[in-house]
């Protein structure tokens, strides 16, 4: 699999790293529904086998959860991979209210937790997770600062920041990446923050690249209405009416245009957010082994002209479908 410096730092990432918000499981507010660790565990290991070589956590994903299924699944090859990982959503009190948090004692310790969690004594890539509280945004990136010159982490990077809100922690450290949504049905970051850090040397992670599995081409309407309500899914505007139907509309354009080519849309929709010069890798959501094989194509694929062109025409299309 190809890879990429990740801005001006010296992480040299595969052009897929796999995303485990999903692992959390479903225990807290922002769950994808049941999920099994042992699953969990070997869609880890199938991406560090098939040579994806960085994992993306957060502390938050399942209050910890997440991080500890990764620990696991990397004890004994922590070599192999690098591992992202995110700061400054906590529990409010015993929770589960989620609040965001960026003091300085805050950062120290959710690091800390992070990195009992994860069973390592550095974090490769360590991001604030929102600019939330925004005033608190210099006070969190300091602390950081001090922990990348005690060698806890390595580069740091944020997560759901604006043009602005980078431009303020550059002052004080370098940003050495970015991880905003990047989708078909989510495009704003095309306009002024792409631009912005290709400018200026920022590595770009995006997110979400299959809209959370909307584009990976196994949804349908009764699907959607089956989601247990511990899916976050099941409530979000691509996943209802009117928007639904016409976004299952694009995927079957979407499916005949990846089929040609002998790949499948969730790979399509991967290869897509690839093809801007600015994005470094994208963030693949797997909850499974067999998902992270049915992706992995996405990551070495250059989409032509041609094809590029007629993906636009099914985007304007849905468009005007409002
Ligand atoms: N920084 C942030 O604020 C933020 C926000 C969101 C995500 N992220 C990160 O980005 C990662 C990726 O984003 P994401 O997980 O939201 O969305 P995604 O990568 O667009 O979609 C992932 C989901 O798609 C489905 N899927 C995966 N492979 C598939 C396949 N081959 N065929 C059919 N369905 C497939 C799975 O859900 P089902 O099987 O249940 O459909 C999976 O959980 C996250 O895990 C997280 O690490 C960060």
């Amino acid at each position: 699999m190809k890879t990429r410096k990740l801005g001006a730092s010296d992480l040299d990432i595969t052009r897929i790293g796999l995303g485990t918000w999903a692992m959390g499981g479903d225990e807290w507010a922002y769950g994808w529904g049941p999920q099994d660790d042992a699953a969990s565990v070997a869609a880890i290991q199938k991406a560090i086998d098939i040579g994806i070589n960085w994992i993306d956590t957060a502390a938050v994903y399942g209050i910890g959860h997440s991080e500890e299924v990764v620990g696991r699944a990397v004890a004994g090859r922590r070599d192999k991979v690098l591992i992202a990982t995110k700061c400054g959503r906590v529990l409010q009190g015993k929770g589960p209210t989620i609040v965001g948090r960026l003091t300085a004692k805050s950062v120290r310790e959710e690091l800390e937790g992070s990195l009992r969690r994860l069973g390592t004594d550095h974090i490769d890539l360590y991001q604030i997770h929102w600019p939330d509280p925004e005033p608190e945004i210099e006070e969190g990136w300091t602390e950081i600062a001090r922990q990348v010159k005690a060698g806890k982490i390595r580069f740091a990077g944020v997560s759901n920041f604006s043009v602005p809100q980078i431009t303020r922690l550059q002052k004080i450290h370098p940003v050495a990446s970015l991880q905003p949504p990047y989708s078909m049905l989510r495009r704003d970051v095309e306009k002024e923050l792409l631009p912005f850090c290709g400018a200026n040397r920022i590595g770009v992670i995006v997110y979400s690249p299959m809209q959370a599995g909307l584009l990976a081409g196994r949804f349908t309407k009764e699907r959607v209405a089956q989601l247990p309500d511990t899916d976050w899914r099941k409530k979000n505007p691509h996943f209802t009416e009117p928007a639904l139907s016409a976004n299952l509309a694009l995927v079957e354009k979407l499916k005949a245009i990846a089929a040609r080519k002998g790949h499948s849309v969730a790979e399509l929709a991967i290869a897509w957010v690839l093809r801007r010069p600015e994005v470094t890798a994208a963030i693949v959501g797997g909850r499974g082994p067999e998902q992270v094989e049915q992706t992995r194509g996405g990551a070495d694929w250059d989409l032509s002209p041609a094809e590029i062109a007629e993906i636009d025409k099914a985007l304007a299309e849905r468009q005007a479908a409002g």
